[in-house]
């Protein structure tokens, strides 16, 4: 997705040194890797182990690749396992979840295709929203179904959910999507009534803001000076993080900002904002209607003498 966006917004050096911290299908480090020289290098993520199992059969022949099965809130420790003391010339973050993680039922993400409800993007961690929803009271899952979800209809669900539970637990996707189908009163266009449900759930389960906002500090933290940090969310809460990020280390604090003269000791913002969001174009939504929510936001580490940020709003 918005991959030549991705491309020009990296700004690749061929003998650079990269990351792609969301590796799903190697998409983006396919692109990566065929502008990258023989001395280039990447570092791929992913914390999905089908993800890095199906990366590694694919790239098996490819030796400036690293494929890392990890959480990207532990990027600095996975990257300088790999490179000790790393600086990375880019971090690539593509939030949510990969197609192949939709498309197959076992993993518990869909509502069209029964599976069981499950929703971990690693199944060797945590536990599955049927066992969550087992115990959770009343206030929490509304909680998650409003907060995550922003669905209007939270409390009629959560209501819902506990009242089920009590006659048999909620185990598979089929049933909590025709459970919240008869709770939510308006229809959306083209969404399907548990969309903002199962992606509440999801992002609960797989803790994803938490994530995000560990592992953009981390990238900042890696990066070398003038290396970029690209990151493509898919919903308005990671879109947010992602703004309000880059702006809180590319402005002066507005106070400081506000004074004739700055300090000569104050140290610059260690990021530059590069140009405005970016979203996929007519095309690319017409051939992938997913894209359509896509956001893209860049930013450059600045090197520590260069001058000081904009006191202007991201
Ligand atoms: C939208 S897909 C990325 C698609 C990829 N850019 C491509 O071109 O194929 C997101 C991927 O990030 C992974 N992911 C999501 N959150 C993660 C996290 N916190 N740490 C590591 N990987 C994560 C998911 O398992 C999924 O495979």
């Amino acid at each position: 997705m918005l991959v030549n966006e991705v491309l020009t917004a990296l700004a690749l050096r061929p003998g650079g040194l990269y990351v792609d911290a969301t590796f799903g299908r190697g998409g983006h480090s396919a692109r990566i890797l065929a502008a990258l020289a023989e001395r280039g290098r990447l570092i791929a993520i992913d914390r999905d182990p089908a993800a890095i199992a199906a990366g590694r059969a694919r790239f098996a022949h490819e030796p400036r690749l690293q494929l890392v099965h990890g959480e990207f809130a532990e990027l600095a420790q996975l990257v300088r396992a790999q490179v000790a003391g790393a600086r990375c010339n880019g971090v690539l973050f593509d939030f949510g979840v990969a197609s192949p993680q939709l498309d197959d039922a076992t993993r518990g993400f869909s509502f069209s295709h029964d599976g069981p409800l499950d929703m971990r993007m690693d199944a060797t961690r945590g536990q599955p929203v049927s066992a969550w929803l087992a115990d959770a009271s009343l206030d929490e899952i509304h909680h998650v179904i409003a907060g995550l979800g922003e669905e209007r209809f939270a409390g009629r669900i959560a209501a819902a959910i506990v009242r089920a539970r009590a006659s048999s637990p909620l185990t598979g996707t089929a049933a909590l999507a025709a459970l919240v189908a008869q709770c939510v009163r308006t229809r959306e266009p083209g969404k399907h009534p548990a969309t903002r449900t199962f992606q509440a759930l999801r992002m609960f389960i797989n803790d994803e803001l938490r994530q995000i906002q560990s592992g953009l500090a981390q990238a900042l933290e890696l990066l070398a000076d003038g290396g970029r940090l690209v990151a493509i969310s898919f919903h308005s809460l990671e879109d947010r993080l992602v703004k309000e990020f880059i702006r809180s280390h590319s402005e002066i604090d507005p106070v400081l900002a506000r004074l004739p003269v700055l300090p000569p000791l104050l140290a610059p913002p260690p990021l530059r904002r590069i140009g405005r969001k970016q979203r996929p174009g007519a095309d690319e939504i017409a051939a992938n209607p997913r894209a359509r929510s896509a956001v893209l936001r860049v930013a450059e580490k600045r090197a520590p003498h260069a001058g000081g940020g904009s006191p202007s709003a991201a």
